[in-house]
């Protein structure tokens, strides 16, 4: 069998883990807010919030950009699930406009026509497999639309477009840390 993800914990990520246990702050604590206060300083984020997984942290943007019940979300239609059904969850309908096939990402051309045609509210763009999608172009796009823009990041930590990190381009971004992403969560300090 081949491992499709293969993460490498040491002693470092034990002890960090028998810390917390310690603590007795197994929910939330102090090195929530330390992972919080790092990774946002990695992205060169103004903030970060820890959740549960992607899904809930791509659920919580949307809702934090009250986009909710009869709006339209612009996304792509190669991605994991949870891109478009994370939309479907906040209630709106997911709305699929054509992938650049030289990137697998979002089309530009191909989102304004469909941020146009379903008067969209928002787009939600894929960094998919760690390449970061046009993001000049849809910041122009949603720019020129109206409409918000969310950046699913959770393939792609530590990428950069133009010389800056994925998360910081939209109005939101989510990042993932199940075990086959490109980073799984690490002691505070580790970066
Ligand atoms: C592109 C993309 N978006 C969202 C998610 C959801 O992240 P999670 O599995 O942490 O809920 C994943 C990964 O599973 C993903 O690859």
């Amino acid at each position: 069998m081949i491992p499709l993800a293969n993460p490498v914990f040491d002693a470092a990520e034990a002890d960090a883990v028998q810390e917390v246990l310690d603590s007795g702050m197994v929910a939330d604590g102090p090195e929530v807010r330390r992972f919080e206060r790092e990774f946002a300083d990695y992205c060169e984020a103004a903030h970060a919030v820890a959740t549960s997984n992607g899904t809930t942290a791509l659920h919580a943007a949307l809702e934090a950009l009250n986009i909710g019940d009869g709006d339209r979300v612009v996304t792509t239609p190669l991605s994991f699930v949870a891109s478009a059904n994370t939309i479907r969850l906040a209630g709106a309908e997911p709305v699929f406009a054509d992938i650049d096939p030289a990137t697998y990402n979002l089309d530009p051309a191909a989102t304004r026509r469909a941020v146009r045609a379903s008067d969209a509210d928002a787009i939600l763009a894929v960094h998919l497999y760690g390449l970061p999608a046009d993001m000049d172009a849809l910041s122009e796009i949603a720019a020129d639309e109206g409409v918000a823009l969310i950046e699913d990041a959770a393939q792609a930590h530590g990428a950069t477009y133009a010389g800056e990190p994925v998360g910081t381009f939209g109005d939101a971004a989510a990042f993932s840390f199940y075990p086959t992403k490109n980073m799984t969560p690490a002691r505070a300090g580790w970066w």
